[in-house]
Formats: structure tokens, sequence, C-alpha cells
């Protein structure tokens, strides 16, 4: 999703806007600009593309300047070309702008009327001929940037630069997140800390509604109404060292290599190894009394929610309410009173994610967040916060990040169900032992890259796949299937393995692997069932067991991965290797972006 930069500076602004946009390039972009203001002359350049078109091009034409604002650009209104791209001008104003300008149409007419005109099709430049609009009606540039904005509805965060002022940028936030960030003699704004992290760790967030004049000496932040409002400082733990790939072709290859060591991490901070005990939580959420929880999220972390809601329900007999944040947050589903709301997000900024938090709240629900990024929106609403401990993920495609989640949840359920009572002592250990050997099977799962290596090579060729799984490998399937449309963009499928003769059986040719995720476990037989339902048809499958489930199944399949021999409770955890890998390795026969897919943005701020 776009990404923001303003840098107010004693030297050369340019490059180090560049090198902080490339610090937001994990969020997905499809063209970035930057424009700057020298000797009283706003200029630009912009492209189409990777952040690399845009260094082209200002090494070919170098852009001079102390003061300047940047922008890497998710399109949604208006297709990703250069005129689209963001900085936007109008007379004396500049802006870039992240979310979604609802009431756009009917301010451009408006301002069509007055004789504005417009060189592209987006929504972000009906904002600097509002703000152009305000200078001309006499208005100081801090009172026409307020003016315009509080015109605006929707999702927006903004940075506005004047032809006129050399010491002023505008921040303006109503949703998405915005940082300032306070140097020596230098100020910053940036959608995230990690963007400033190679000038500042000193950040003070603008909270929802807030808006700020920044200078390079001080700063000024309001409330919606123009009262100025206190937000506080504080140091950001961001590492400014970028995320490198190091020996790795892509970063979701090195990020799926590095599960078993985040797994072990993140389950570290909830269970206690030396006793086989989960560890207490904050007693904001007291797992052991409520009656309910609703869980709420997009996605990757949907799926993994979606797993989480089997074991509560199984082990601490915790009824859950679970639903994508898109619908969930529209719905206006009945709350328990005594209820707990969990949501999930690697980025802690996901807008629908967000708005079911909120709505939740509204609700009298506990808030209690399982999030990457500790320092995001999501964490900061939230009574309780679970981090998982994966680092930074920069690939689009969501692999470690899941997989904490999971620890997490399974940590999260055997806590419950230990102050529930609805295991013992002993099925605790016992749970807690098996969670203690996540990361060893997953070590052992990444063993198998080569095998499935030679198998995606085949799965390159093919036009749809179908996924099939039952219990926690049902969600596991939907994940396996979105992670492949994600970055091969081959159309996939995840189902219900007993949900097959429901419909997707009529689907079934010899053109379709069908890749079956079938641990031996209680119902694996029901699972072989439905395979001789796709074999019958002549169906391919590509069945991912154990040496116990190859020998059960005896049947014709195109290919079979052995897996370790896992604990039922780990098993999505532990499967979601060589689900990954198929997708991974697929992507890479296939050719595409693998890190960053069209079309999608690594952290979603928009509805
Ligand atoms: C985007 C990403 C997905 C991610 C989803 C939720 O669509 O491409 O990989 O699963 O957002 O993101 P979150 O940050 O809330 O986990």
């Amino acid at each position: 999703m776009c990404g923001i930069v303003g840098i107010i500076g004693r030297r050369p602004v340019a490059p180090l806007i560049v090198d902080a946009l490339k610090r937001l390039e994990y969020r997905g972009y499809d063209s970035a600009g930057v424009a700057t203001l020298n000797d009283g002359v706003l200029d630009r350049r912009r492209a189409e593309g990777k952040l690399g078109n845009l260094e082209k091009k200002l090494g070919e034409d170098p852009l001079e300047g102390r003061i300047g604002i940047g922008h890497t650009r998710w399109a949604t209104h208006g297709v990703p070309n250069e005129t689209n791209a963001h900085p936007h001008f109008a007379g004396d104003v500049s802006v870039v702008h992240n979310g979604i300008i609802e009431n756009f149409a009917e301010l451009r007419d408006e301002l069509r009327a007055q004789g504005s005109e417009f060189h592209s099709q987006t929504d972000t430049e009906v904002v600097c001929h509002l703000i152009q609009r305000e200078l001309e009606n006499g208005k100081s540039e801090i009172e026409a940037a307020h003016a315009a904005i509080s015109r605006l509805q929707g999702a927006f965060a903004l940075a506005i630069m004047f032809r006129t002022n050399d010491d002023l940028l505008i921040a303006a936030r109503h949703g998405p997140p915005l940082a300032i960030g306070h140097g020596d003699g230098e100020a910053y704004v940036g959608s995230d800390a990690i963007a400033l992290a190679p000038f500042t760790n000193d950040i003070t967030y603008l909270d929802d509604g807030d808006w700020a004049a920044i200078h390079r000496d001080s700063f000024e932040i309001f409330d919606e109404a123009g009262n100025p409002v206190e937000r506080s400082r504080q140091k950001s733990t961001t590492t400014a060292i970028l995320v490198e790939k190091g020996n790795h072709r892509h970063f979701m290859e090195k990020e799926i290599h590095e599960q078993p060591e985040m797994i072990s991490h993140t389950l570290s901070n909830y269970l206690d190894f030396s006793k086989y005990e989960a560890r207490p939580l904050n007693a904001a959420i007291d797992f052991g009394t409520i009656d309910r929880l609703a869980i709420s999220a997009c996605g990757t972390a949907y799926y993994a929610g979606l797993i989480g809601k089997y074991w509560f329900e199984r082990l601490a007999r915790l009824p859950v309410d679970i639903d994508v944040a898109s619908e969930f947050r529209y719905r206006e589903m009945p709350l328990a009173k005594n209820g707990a709301a969990l949501f999930i997000s690697q980025s802690g900024e996901t807008a629908d994610t967000l708005a079911s938090l909120r709505y939740c709240r509204s609700q009298g629900q506990i808030i209690g967040s399982i999030v990457n990024a500790r320092e995001s929106t999501i964490a900061r609403e939230s009574d309780v916060v679970f981090p998982i401990f994966a680092g930074p993920e920069i690939g689009v495609a969501s692999t470690k990040a899941f997989t904490c989640q999971l620890a997490v949840l399974a940590s999260l359920a055997i806590r419950a169900a230990a102050k529930r009572g609805t295991i013992s002592p002993a099925q605790e250990k016992a749970f807690v032992r098996e969670l203690s050997e996540t990361a060893r099977y997953t070590r052992m799962a990444l063993k198998l890259e080569n095998r499935i290596e030679e198998i995606s090579r085949e799965l390159a060729q093919v036009k749809d796949v179908l996924y099939l799984g039952r219990d926690t490998n049902y969600p596991l399937a939907m994940e396996g299937a979105l992670k492949l449309k994600e970055i091969s963009y081959i159309h996939a499928e995840g189902y219900a393995a007993g949900e097959l003769k429901h419909g997707p059986i009529a689907l079934i040719d010899d053109s379709i692997p069908v890749i079956v995720i079938a641990p031996h476990d209680r119902i694996f037989e029901k699972t072989v069932s439905n395979m001789q339902e796709v074999a019958a048809r002549g169906g391919r499958i590509i069945l991912i067991t154990d040496e116990k489930g190859a020998a059960t199944a005896s049947m014709q399949t195109m290919e079979t991965i052995i897996m370790p021999d896992v604990p039922e409770l780990i098993a999505p955890i532990v499967y979601a290797v060589p689900i990954q890998l198929l997708a991974y390795y697929t992507a890479v026969f296939m050719g595409t972006d693998v890190d960053q897919p069209r079309n999608l943005a690594k952290s979603v701020t928009v509805e």
C-alpha cells in the first residue's frame, strides 16, 4: 500500500527520500515519485514500476533542494502510470497521499466548476486543488491545509509541501498511520518508523484525526478541530539496518527458512519449557472466565485465526466467532457480554481489521491483538498485545508471520484450556511438550525442499489447482491456495475435503492437480475416501502426509511428500512449510515477482 516520506533537512533530500522509500517497498507499490522545493521552484521526478526506474530518472536529471516529499503508490484511482504517480501538484501545492478520498468526485466537480484543471485520474489531485483554492482565498499555508483537510472524507494520510515556504511540511492522518521523526535541525514524516530509521528513532505518532505543521526545529500537532494537542515522543525500536536477503534469492525464501528459529523464539515467550507449562498471560483478558471469543483478521492472518478457532474450541471449550474483517466490521454481530475479541495482523495496520477492533471496542469487548509490528495502530488500540517474534517480514506473501501467529494461538489455547480446567495439568504438560517440538519438526520439513522444488516444476505447467484438507488442515488448504494464487498467479481453491462431493468434484479431470494435506490422524481414513473419489475421476493427487499415511492410503498418487510424523496439535504449523515451498518454487518457475507480486500490498491501509 502507498508509502509516504517527507524531509525538511539541511542537505539535499532527494537521495534520502529514495532511501526511505526503499524501506517502504515491502508494502507493495506500482509507481513512485519525489518532489523537492529549490530556490522557490517545485520540481518532481516520477516513474512507473520499481524504485530503480525513479532512481534512473533522478540520476539523469537530479533534484536539488533541502525539503521534499516522496511516495510509493499502490493504485486505487487511476492506472499505475507516471501521470497518476505522486507527488501531485496544483499551483503552489504539492501532495502525497495514502488512502482513499471517498468524496473526491463531488469535490472535483466543484473545483472544476471553479476553473481547476485536473491532470491525473487520482483522488489525490483534488487535495492539491482544494488547498490551492484556499490559498487563493487569502488563507495562510497552515490555514489552507486545515480548511482543505476538514472537507475530506475517507481514509487518508497526507504530506503537503508549499512552493512558498521551505520550512514547512504539513502531515495529516485520518486512518492510515503517520509518524513524525525528530532529528538534529532536521524533521521527517513517514508512513512508519521503519522508513525513518536511518535518520532518527525519536518518533511521535499522530493519533487518528491529528494533523501537524512540521518545521526544521519545531512542530505543532492539532486535533481535527484545530486545537493544539500533545502527543508523546517515543524511542522506536526499529533497526536502521535494511533487512537483507543474505544468500537467498528472495525474501520469501529467506523467511520460509527462518521459521524454526522464529517459532522457537515466539514460543519461548509464551511457554515455560522448564516446567512444560503455558506462561501466565496479561490479566486484561481472563481466558478462564470469558464466555465467548471473537476473532477477526484478513488474508493469511484470517486463516491462522480459523485454525485458532479449532484449538480454542477443542482444547478450551471456548466458543469462537470468526470472520474476515471486511465482513466482520459491517455485520453488526451480537457479541457476548462477557466476551473478548482477538485481532490478528502481521502489520497491525490493516484497515478492515482495525475497524473490526473498533466495532468490538464499541460493543464493550476486551481487546487483544496478535501482531508482529508492536508499535502499530492495532497494537496501540488493544488492551493486551500478544506479540509474535517473527522479525521484519518483507515478502508480501506472509510465511513466518503465519506460523508464528499459529504458535501464539496454540499457546493461548493451551493456557485458556488450563485455566478453564478443560485439560488436566498432565495434559497441559503433554501439549506444551508437543508444541515445544514445533521448531525441530519444521526444520525437518525444510529438508524436503529439493523434492518440493521438483514437484513445483510440474505445478508451474497447470492452470488450476485444488487443495483439500480436514479439520485444522482445512484452513491450511485455503492458505495453500492463497499462497499459490498470490505469487504464481495460478488459480487455486482450498476446500474442506468432505465438501468436495458437493460441487468441486465436477471440476476434477486429469488437468487439475489436487493437493491433499493429510497427516495420519483421527480422520485420515475419511480423507482417503475423498482421495478415492478424486482418483476414480482421473484426478492427479499430490498427497502430503507421513509414513503411516502413505502406507495406509495405498493408492496411485501423482506425487507423495512424506513429512515427519508430528503430533496432531502442531500439524498445521509444520505442514505449512511444504505448502509455502510449493507456492514459492512454482512462482520461481513461472518467473513472477515473488516478493512483490502484481497488484498486492503488504500493508493494506484502505478498505
Ligand atoms: C495483505 C497481505 C497478506 C496479509 C493480509 C493481512 O493482503 O498481502 O499477506 O495476510 O494483508 O495483513 P496483516 O498485516 O493484517 O496480517
